[in-house]
């Protein structure tokens, strides 16, 4: 079955001046309607090298606490390596069409190109087609459904994880010691070393009502975390005391968004931020989140040691993979 781009409909409505109706979300979603532009705290921003370590870690928890979302700098990857992940990925998405197709998204599967073909409840689409694939463990990589063109795609994303993985592993650590629990201890909880990454590179084409549509919904993740970056075309949206505020674009951070596993294994004190996606008029936005996940047979639930009877479990403790079924297919967990 032939799937229609959104990539595709951008190009015709660009020159209309208009989008299908599909696309116009309800009134209580439209941006141009529900940004807040009072004014506002921005995200916090965290800088990774500070000497002071536990400054860094009381942070990081206030962040995860208060916004469930922070931006980092210097977190140790370097600008080429990011700027060369993005170039690949970029290219990718302004391949031919028929060349995109080769690696599409088959039904029932995670990984491959795609665009949302399940409308919303309340019918409507998003402005965007992803690709998604795994990029970590090395072992549960599966390179046929990863871009072939260019050819240094893999080299790439490789290079990439190779700083991505330790600044995970130390961000486990800050938010681990700052629950008042020995560092390995949320990594451990949350699947070790068989902890899987999920790469989605979203491609947001410009759009002539920037206004009536979205790019991504409003969701959590139902990662532990999700570390991402994007493109210089801002748009990510947080809600925060309930309004919707811009985050700024700072050139080589990376964005921490805390996920439901985090929540459920700090037992709500680190919170799963709500966020959404805004497109451009003129530009193409792009974005990058790995998504950190637990093993699909892992038991997930708050950690014994934050459970007393004056806070007793928040949370029911179940298999990721369950978890991830109730939330995609919307019954309540
Ligand atoms: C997402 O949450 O899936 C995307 C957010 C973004 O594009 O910044
Ligand atoms: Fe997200």
């Amino acid at each position: 079955m032939e799937v229609e781009r959104v990539q595709t409909i951008a190009s015709l409505s660009n020159n209309l001046g208009t989008i299908p109706q599909e696309f116009i979300r309800s009134e209580h979603e439209q941006p141009g309607k529900t940004t807040f532009h009072g004014p506002v705290p921005e995200l916090p921003v965290i800088d990774l090298a500070k000497p002071d370590q536990y400054q860094v870690t009381r942070e990081i928890v206030e962040a995860s606490s208060e916004w469930g979302i922070f931006q980092v700098v210097n977190h140790g990857i370097p600008e080429e390596v990011v700027k060369e992940f993005q170039r690949v990925g970029r290219h990718f998405f302004e391949l031919p069409q028929e060349e995109k197709e080769k690696i599409a998204k088959q039904p029932g599967m995670k990984e491959g190109y795609g665009t949302k073909l399940h409308r919303e409840p309340e019918g409507k689409k998003t402005w965007v087609d992803f690709l998604y694939h795994n990029i970590w463990p090395p072992h549960f990589l599966n390179y046929n459904i990863w871009p072939q063109s260019p050819p240094e795609y893999r080299k790439a994303n490789d290079e990439y994880c190779k700083y991505l993985v330790p600044l995970v592993d130390r961000l486990f650590e800050y938010l681990s010691t700052g629950l008042g629990l020995e560092k390995n201890v949320l990594k451990e909880a949350s699947g070790g070393d068989n902890m899987k990454m999920l790469l989605k590179i979203n491609y947001y084409p410009p759009c002539p009502r920037p206004d009536l549509a979205l790019g991504v919904a409003a969701h959590t993740d139902m990662s532990t975390f999700t570390l991402l970056v994007p493109n210089d075309v801002p748009g990510l949206q947080v809600l925060k005391d309930d309004h919707w505020v811009d985050a700024k674009y700072i050139p080589n951070a990376i964005i921490v968004h805390i996920g439901d596993q985090f929540e459920i294994l700090s037992n709500g004190k680190y919170k799963s931020v709500w966020h959404r996606s805004t497109v451009n008029k003129d530009l193409t936005r792009m974005s990058w989140p790995v998504f950190c996940e637990p093993p699909a047979d892992l038991v997930i639930g708050p950690l014994p040691q934050l459970v007393t009877d004056e806070n007793p479990a928040k949370f029911k403790t179940k298999k990721f993979k369950d978890y991830e079924y109730c939330k995609l297919n919307k019954i309540p967990q």
